[in-house]
């Protein structure tokens, strides 16, 4: 399942984000990807430690924290430390690849990337190329959001991003385990709790919504990882 977080960003945090992109230093992209993903990967990014890369993470997670879109579709137990890249010039692409299943968490331990997302830092038309192509149960998906707006995606899918021709293309991308494994069980709750909210909003709290609502719970009792 594929979801769109629309202006997962507001317009001052984007502003702030694009301020620090203007000066910093950037290393190779392949500096964080396995030996196959290496191979395909042309881009630079923000390198760990960076002052600049700290302040970007920071709006990014309260942003993420204040999204109850983000939340509800993908249920977050643990986040990566979102990473910052950039495609231009003669570093421009990502090819074909499946991203790594388990991370090490800077401060110890392992995350398990159920869930990829990518957050867009410029505009669509700063650009030409640079869309994420993925493969995804229903076809390929061919995705290029507005600044500040998110997409998520499953961590299985075979996914590339196309060269990026002229301008530049900034965004941030990122690795989250879900308390729900599977896509599938994560889709049901994500459709069960839209359609609660959406009840609760038109015809007020009742009874059948409470008991829903405890219907949903109790699935996500049954199914939670913690
Ligand atoms: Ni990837």
């Amino acid at each position: 399942m594929l979801i769109s977080i629309p202006n997962l960003l507001n317009p001052e945090q984007l502003t702030e984000i694009r301020q620090i992109l203007d000066s910093t230093d950037w290393q190779d992209g392949r500096l964080t990807v396995g030996t196959q993903a290496a191979t395909v990967k042309r881009n630079r990014q923000l390198p760990e430690g960076s002052e600049s890369l700290a302040h970007i993470r920071a709006i990014v997670t309260q942003a993420l924290g204040n999204s109850a879109l983000f939340f509800s579709a993908a249920l977050p137990l643990k986040l990566l430390p979102p990473f910052v890249n950039r495609y231009e010039g003669d570093e421009n692409y990502y090819g074909n690849h499946i991203d790594n299943a388990m991370r090490s968490h800077p401060k110890g331990g392992f995350v398990r990337a159920d869930l990829s997302a990518t957050l867009f830092f410029s505009e669509p038309d700063e650009y030409d190329g640079g869309e994420l192509v993925i493969e995804d149960t229903f076809g390929t998906q061919r995705i290029k959001l507005q600044a500040g707006s998110m997409v998520l995606y499953p961590g299985s899918s075979v996914h590339q991003v196309t060269p990026v021709t002229k301008g530049c293309r900034l965004a941030s991308f990122m690795f989250i385990q879900s308390m729900i494994r599977s896509d599938a069980n994560r889709r049901i709750l994500f459709e069960m709790d839209t359609a609660i909210s959406a009840l609760r909003q038109r015809h007020g709290e009742s009874d059948e919504l409470v008991r829903l609502t405890g219907s949903y719970h109790n699935l996500l009792r049954a199914w939670a990882d913690s």
